[in-house]
Parts: structure tokens; C-alpha cells; sequence
């Protein structure tokens, strides 16, 4: 039966099943529309219907009674994933665990789910299974709850940011600076690759769309210094892709970061503006997704409640790399990769500062300068940058940024320390030419973020299509 054929009734109010699941909406005629979870059958000649529609993660009670139309010929054959319409009153429940419930007065069936090869059929699957079927996993409730709790994370970023007078600016996505310098970057090209021009024994890019190499941009950070240093507080917001080939439950190939960018401001500031705006983020989703952050707190990581609680509440421990290091050195700890000062910390080594030795956020800051970009500022002692990462429990680095090199000599001289052309960059060197200014920013990996606030063990279940390395097919 089509849904024009059954005649919908226009009349009456689509509510969602949050609302529905509300006392408030006792009483009321209302029109439903959803997924069944699941039908159960009484012998007394009725059916229970499971309902959810994205609008929480609890269902909705929905009572079918035998002498609706088409009880017999549809609604007893309902399954596990069809869609259904429903139109009806509702009533007090006397069930547990739920207010109200909905007494259909018509139901009409979308589509079916073939129970024999719908994959969500059973209740529980593996993550592994779930990434093989990423298009229909959303209809689960773990990936239910990860796409609101990352809704309200994002909804959140730009509420902090338009409060606190910054500008959001779009940064490019196609680049042909690498940001990072660790040329992990993924080529853009409309050069035929089994035909490429060749000039002086090189390919010979000027004939290529953009008349040179060109990139998808690793960050908007330079970009996004150009509008600092012209409108004072500004933010990106966007895709990132890095094609670092790194198979861990941290990195991905695509993902999305958000980066603030302030003129006059110096390390310090930007370590208070990243410590107020994680713990902003984090007690928006204590409050505006309880129900997502227990289910996560009793299902997947049954420390998350009490960490991020915790850490709305602390002030992060701000500790500078070479201290950092001479705890790690004390610790006794056996770790895989051997630590002195001027190494690159590892996940490891992180994960015991901020797991084991403080228990809590940790703003590093002062690293060495030949592991950090060109663009963070010198320190007076040289051997250091300006540089903070912020390390959270079980993630370690969510957050990495920096004071910004805003001497045009110090900073070509980094620049060639670097390898790096001077000319390739003029105009982020013009911004130290012209009315050049003290600026900082960071760049927090949403993913990351999400990652750590739902507790879940891998960065590949927090975004809704992964890009990792051999796997782009949805
Ligand atoms: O530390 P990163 O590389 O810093 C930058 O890109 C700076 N330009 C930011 C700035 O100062 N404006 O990356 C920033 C954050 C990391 O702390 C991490 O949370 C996340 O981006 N990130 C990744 N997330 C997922 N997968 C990856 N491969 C990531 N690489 C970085
Ligand atoms: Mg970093």
C-alpha cells in the first residue's frame, strides 16, 4: 500500500519521538515517522511496535491494536528496519522505563526490511562489522548517539566562537602551501596519470589545472592568520586530509578541524582560550545530551561520566616540554620508545602523563624547534618553540598550536632551516612585512574531540565515512 493510497490525514501534527516520549504529549492526535526496531505480538490480539526516528536514543511504545485495516495483511509482518507511518493518540504508559505511549489509529508502511538479509536484524555487532556496512550503521544506537553527541559538539564550536566575537572564515580546501611541512599531502591533478608532460626531466606542472602543484590543504592555519591580521579573532572550520600512513585508532586520512586564529595574543592567552573552549564544549554535552552520555558511560567507557565531569571542573597542569620530558625519564616506566630531550613524545608517553602521572588535561608546552613547524615562534634561548599541545586521558594529543613567528627575519631564517622556499610563501611573509603583530592560535581535530567525550576506541566510529588508508568506498 503507497502512502497516498492510505490517505494520510494532514490534519493532525507530526511530532518526533523525543516529544512523543514526553508527559507533556499526553493526550494529544499526532503523526509519527520512523524505523521499527523491533514487533512484538500479544496473544490478547495486538502488537507492539518499537519506533525510533533519530530523535533520541530511546524508542517509542506504539500499540497496534487487530482491528486496524491492515493488521493481518501488513502490520504482523513488520520487521526489524521498516519504515512505518503512524497515526495516533498519546496515552500514559503503564510499561516500565517509559511515560507515554502511542495508540495507532492508522499505520501505514513505507518499506519493508527483508529480515532474511537486513544486516542489522540481529542486536549486537562488532564496530568491524559495522564499518563494513558504514550506510546503514546510523541506525544503530551507538551510531545514533555518536551523530547527535557530534552535532552538539559542532553546534557548540560556533556557539563559543560567535559569543566571543571571532569571525568564522572558510579557509581553502585545495592549497599549494603544506602547512605542516611534513609533506603528507594528497596531490590534486588533472594531469593524466599514465600521460604525464614532461619538461627537463620533470613533470612539468604549468600544465596542470592550477599551472603547479597543488594540494588538499593539511590545515587553514595560514590562511586563517591572514584574516587574524586583518580583523583581530577569526576561525576555520573544515576538512583536513593527510596522507600519513598511519593505521591507528587516532589518525585518519580525512577529518575535520577547527582553528582559531587571534592576533594580539601570546602563548599564554592561547592556552586559557583552549582550556576555556574544551571544557565549553565538554559541559555542552553533559547537558544537552544526557541520555546519549549515559548510554556511553554504561555501554562503551564507564569512566567518561566521571572524566569529562572532572575536567570541566580542574584547571589544566601547564607544564613545559623539557620538564615533561624529565618526568617521563623518572618515571621507570617501560616504554617502547626510548625518551630524551628533543624526541617527538609519543602516544605512550602522553598517555602516561596525562593517564598516570598528573590525572588530568595537560597544556605542554616549549618544545623543541626541530620537531615543530617553521611558523612557531623562536623562543630566546633558540633551542625551543612556542609551541602547546593539549594531552587528554586515552587520546593523548586533541588540541596543538602555537605562538606564531611574527619576525620576517627569524622567520625566513626558520623557513630555510626548513627547506623551505621563502618565494613559495611571499605572502604569508608579507603579514611580517606589513604591520606585523604578536599572534597565536591551535587546531582542535573534532574527531578527536568525539572520540574522547563518547569514549569510544577507535577515531573511525566518531566520523560518519572514514578515510583511512585502503578504505574510501562509502
Ligand atoms: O597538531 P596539528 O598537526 O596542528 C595543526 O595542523 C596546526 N596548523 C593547528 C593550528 O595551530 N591552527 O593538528 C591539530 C589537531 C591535532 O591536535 C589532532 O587533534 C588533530 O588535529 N589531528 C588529527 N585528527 C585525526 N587524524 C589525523 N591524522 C590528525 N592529525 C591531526
Ligand atoms: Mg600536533
Amino acid at each position: 500500500m503507497t502512502a497516498d493510497r492510505a490517505g494520510k490525514d494532514r490534519t493532525l501534527e507530526k511530532i518526533s519521538v523525543a516529544q512523543a516520549r514526553r508527559g507533556d504529549a499526553i493526550g494529544r492526535r499526532v503523526v509519527l515517522e520512523g524505523w521499527v526496531r523491533t514487533r512484538r505480538d500479544s496473544k490478547a490480539g495486538f502488537s507492539f511496535l518499537e519506533l525510533n526516528d533519530g530523535s533520541s536514543m530511546a524508542n517509542l511504545q506504539v500499540i497496534a491494536g487487530a482491528s486496524l485495516a491492515n493488521y493481518e495483511s501488513e502490520i504482523k509482518h513488520i520487521t526489524a528496519g521498516g519504515s512505518v507511518r503512524i497515526e495516533g493518540t498519546v496515552r500514559p504508559s503503564p510499561g516500565k522505563g517509559q511515560a507515554t505511549e502511542v495508540h495507532a489509529e492508522r499505520v501505514v508502511i513505507y518499506g519493508a526490511a527483508d529480515p532474511e538479509t537486513y544486516p542489522l536484524q540481529k542486536k549486537r555487532h562488532s564496530f568491524e562489522f559495522l564499518r563494513t556496512i558504514a550506510h546503514l550503521r546510523p541506525r544503530t544506537n551507538t551510531f545514533g548517539a555518536i551523530a547527535r553527541v557530534r552535532n552538539c559538539v559542532c553546534r557548540s564550536i560556533h556557539q563559543f566562537f560567535q559569543e566571543n566575537g571571532f569571525l568564522y572564515i572558510h579557509a581553502p580546501i585545495i592549497t599549494a602551501s603544506d602547512c605542516e611541512g611534513a609533506g603528507e599531502m594528497f596531490q590534486v591533478t588533472t594531469l593524466k596519470l599514465d600521460n604525464l608532460p614532461q619538461a627537463g626531466g620533470a613533470v612539468d606542472f604549468t600544465q596542470d589545472f592550477f599551472d603547479r602543484p597543488s594540494f588538499l590543504t593539511v590545515s587553514g592555519q595560514l590562511e586563517a592568520e591572514t584574516f587574524a591580521c586583518a580583523l583581530g579573532k577569526v576561525y576555520t572550520f573544515g576538512p583536513t586530509f593527510r596522507a600519513e600512513n598511519s593505521n591507528t585508532s587516532r589518525h585518519l586520512a580525512e577529518f575535520w578541524m577547527v582553528e582559531p586564529e587571534m592576533a594580539f595574543y601570546e602563548l599564554a592567552d592561547n592556552m586559557d582560550l583552549a582550556e576555556a573552549f574544551l571544557k565549553r564544549i565538554l559541559s555542552d554535552v553533559l547537558q544537552q545530551c544526557p541520555e546519549d552520555m549515559a548510554f556511553f558511560n554504561e555501554r562503551i567507557d564507564n569512566t567518561t561520566l566521571a572524566t569529562l565531569q572532572g575536567i570541566v571542573e580542574s584547571r589544566f597542569v601547564r607544564l613545559p616540554y623539557t620538564e615533561a620530558i624529565q618526568v617521563l625519564e623518572r618515571s621507570g616506566e617501560p616504554f617502547e620508545f626510548p625518551v630524551s630531550w628533543g624526541v617527538d613524545l609519543q602516544a605512550e608517553h602522553e598517555r602516561f602523563l596525562t593517564e598516570k602521572h598528573f590525572k588530568k588535561p595537560l597544556i605542554l608546552y616549549d618544545y623543541p624547534r626541530a620537531i615543530k613547524p617553521f611558523y612557531m615562534r623562536l623562543n630566546d634561548d633558540e633551542k625551543t618553540v612556542r609551541a602547546m599541545d593539549v594531552l587528554v586521558p586515552k587520546v593523548g594529543e586533541i588540541i596543538g598550536g602555537s605562538q606564531r613567528e611574527e619576525r620576517l627575519d627569524v622567520l625566513e631564517m626558520r623557513m630555510a632551516e626548513q627547506n623551505l622556499k621563502a618565494g613559495d610563501y611571499w605572502w604569508y611573509l608579507d603579514l611580517r612585512r606589513y604591520g606585523t603583530v604578536p599572534h597565536a592560535g591551535f587546531g582542535l581535530g573534532l574527531e578527536r574531540a568525539v572520540q574522547f567525550i563518547t569514549g569510544m576506541g577507535n577515531i573511525r566510529d566518531v566520523i560518519p565515512f572514514p578515510r583511512t588508508p585502503g578504505a574510501a568506498e562509502f
